[in-house]
């Protein structure tokens, strides 16, 4: 068996283990609940040879008497089932749903980056299936397995020879059962990339529908869309034809070891070798096990088509984020903003650094401004500060401690960042302001509406500060949204302010009077800007201009101007 098979049979295994509880007590009840159905054909038996041959009025009697008891308590037996099954399914379903998105949200950003939204989505909405084949196939397996190995016993204790036969001819069966199951996989699996694709094209659909309309794109997502779904549609007739060959093969073939079986029993009768009513029993045990093998065979199918969801789901279920807290990792308070960067190297792709052993200090308590030529990283350092990315070799060091001993939520209690991509909530302004966080006043949301200059604006509008934005703020400008965005970032006074490219969209006199506003507020805190605009960090206690080839070079603009060729190149550009 490969090593990759082993694997999966292990996880598989270990899934269905966690949830062992639930799955024995559902088999239990369908077991019981088919005690009649078990018992049925051995009370035939008995009427036949007992009370009908015997013409036993008594034994008629109390045959009828306990038939009677045995169907009253396994109905009994199927009810309680139907509701305990109820109740564990809502139980499991909620279990793994919370499971699933608790799994989703400890993930590090690169797992986002490496999957679409519509796939992740899909993953979500495909937890129905796996709660299916908890609730239904696991019992329902395990129950009919117990089932077979019972007839097959009471069979081969009411008759042997008749049983061995069934026994020598049943992995015919099996055989193409499993044949058909290995042709089937591959199909599953096509079916579901085709799936989580379609919600990848209707998410980004939706989501950019403005840009789709521009360009007048309407068509050409629409027959994307169709061709996809189009592909979808024929792996799932594919599909539907092998599941149409395995249910006709299975059914032949139950009936054909059954056609045997039954003339092989009649002639056993005319030999006298075996009575009327144990060949009645075991010919109706047979059909049962007919039955149960066909319905195992359509379990197996359905088996497989969940196996291909379980994986998927087992992709995220065991995914473990690089970036994570280290069991020595501390929370810190108040941390001084002081940031070093010792030696750090980084990439997004291997062999494809953007720093290669990149140093420098950012003191505490600064106002201070990083800036460079588009690509050169910029964005990434404020990324590796925040930590969702780990450097590859090097320290980030914030307030005197290795961010890795940093506990990431503590990290990112005491930064706040404020981006050029301002991404808003579907929310009133008041809400995106403080969103997240409790206790707010009004007059602090007012405060940081004031020092981000939206106040005059927001007093404008019909609801003030209960105006809402909408999902994608299309009710505003991208000024007016970059600035509800930094608003957001300042309420939370943190020890460190990080704005990257925060004021890109906003006008540069409306941008030094926010600069000024935030100096003002933010006097005994670190404050870091990442700007474009030269001009807008000019007076910044420290530049740090980084350069396209990951090298950095620090001072005052004076400074950096009398000591820097390619400052002096890259001011007298912004100034042309
Ligand atoms: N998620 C990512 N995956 C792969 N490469 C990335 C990723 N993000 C950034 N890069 C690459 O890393 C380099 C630095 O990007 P970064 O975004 O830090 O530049 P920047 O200085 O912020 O640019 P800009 O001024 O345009 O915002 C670029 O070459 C970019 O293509
Ligand atoms: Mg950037």
């Amino acid at each position: 068996m490969k090593a990759e098979t082993k694997t999966k049979i292990r996880n598989l295994l270990g899934f269905v283990l966690l949830y062992k509880r639930q799955i024995l007590a559902l088999f239990f009840l369908s077991f019981l609940s088919s005690l009649f159905f078990l018992a049925g054909p051995y009370f035939s038996k008995l009427f036949i040879d007992k009370a009908f041959l015997g013409k036993d009025l008594g034994k008629f009697l109390s045959l009828s008497f306990w038939g009677a008891v045995v169907f009253v308590f396994s109905t009994l037996f199927t009810l309680a089932g139907d509701i305990v099954k109820n109740r564990i399914s809502v139980k499991l379903r909620l279990n793994l749903s919370h499971k699933l998105i608790r799994k989703f949200f400890s993930q590090d950003i690169a797992f986002f980056h490496s999957k679409s939204i519509g796939e992740n989505l899909f993953r979500l909405s495909d937890t129905e299936i796996t709660a299916n084949f908890l609730l239904e196939q696991c019992p329902q397996i395990l129950s009919d397995i117990v089932k077979i190995i019972l007839i097959l016993g009471i069979c081969l204790w009411l008759n042997p020879r008749m049983t061995v036969l069934l026994v020598i001819l049943s992995p015919l069966f099996l055989i193409q059962s499993f044949y058909i199951q290995n042709k089937l996989r591959p199909i599953y699996e096509e079916i579901w990339r085709f799936s989580a694709y379609l919600y990848k094209e209707l998410n980004e659909a939706f989501s950019k529908i403005l840009i789709i309309k521009a360009l007048g794109l309407e068509d050409f997502k629409r027959r994307r869309y169709l061709n996809s779904l189009v592909k979808n549609i024929r792996w799932r007739i594919k599909s539907f034809r092998w599941g149409l060959v395995s249910s006709i093969t299975s059914s032949f073939l139950s009936k054909a070891i059954f056609g045997v079986i039954t003339l092989y029993g009649g002639w056993l009768i005319i030999k006298g070798e075996l009575s009327l009513g144990s060949y009645t029993a075991v010919m109706i045990y047979l059909t049962q096990l007919g039955g149960l093998l066909e319905s195992m065979g359509f379990r197996l199918r359905n088996f497989v088509q969940e196996s291909v969801s379980l994986e998927k789901l087992f992709e995220v279920l065991h995914a473990r984020p690089t970036v994570r807290d280290l069991p020595e990792a501390k929370s810190v308070k108040n941390v001084s903003g002081e940031i070093i960067f010792q030696d750090v190297w980084f990439g997004y792709q291997e062999n494809s650094p953007v720093f290669k052993g990149l140093n420098f200090h950012i003191p505490a308590f600064s106002w201070s401004g990083v800036v460079g030529p588009s690509g050169c990283g910029k964005t990434t350092l404020f990324n590796l500060i925040l930590r969702l990315y780990d450097p590859w070799k090097g320290e980030v060091i914030l307030g005197q401690r290795d961010l890795k001993l940093i506990k990431i939520r503590s990290l990112r209690e005491n930064i706040a960042i404020a981006t050029q991509q301002p991404f808003l909530f579907d929310a009133s302004i008041k809400e995106n302001i403080s969103y997240g966080l409790k206790g707010v006043t009004q007059a602090e949301i007012e405060d940081a509406a004031r020092i981000t200059c939206i106040d005059n604006f927001v007093s404008q509008l019909p609801d003030k500060f209960d105006s809402l934005i909408g999902e994608d703020a299309f009710r505003l400008s991208q000024g007016f949204k970059q600035r509800v965005a930094l608003a957001r970032a300042i309420l939370r006074k943190p020890r460190l302010l990080i704005l990257d490219e925060a004021t890109s969209s906003v006008d540069s006199q409306t941008e030094e009077k926010i600069f000024n506003n935030l100096k003002e507020q933010r006097a005994g805190l670190t404050t870091l800007i990442i700007s474009h605009r030269l001009f807008s960090i000019k007076d910044a206690d420290k530049i740090y201009f980084l350069k396209r080839d990951g090298q950095m070079e620090t001072g005052t603009h004076r400074e950096l101007l009398s000591t820097s060729h390619d400052y002096r190149e890259f001011f007298a550009n912004q100034t042309e």
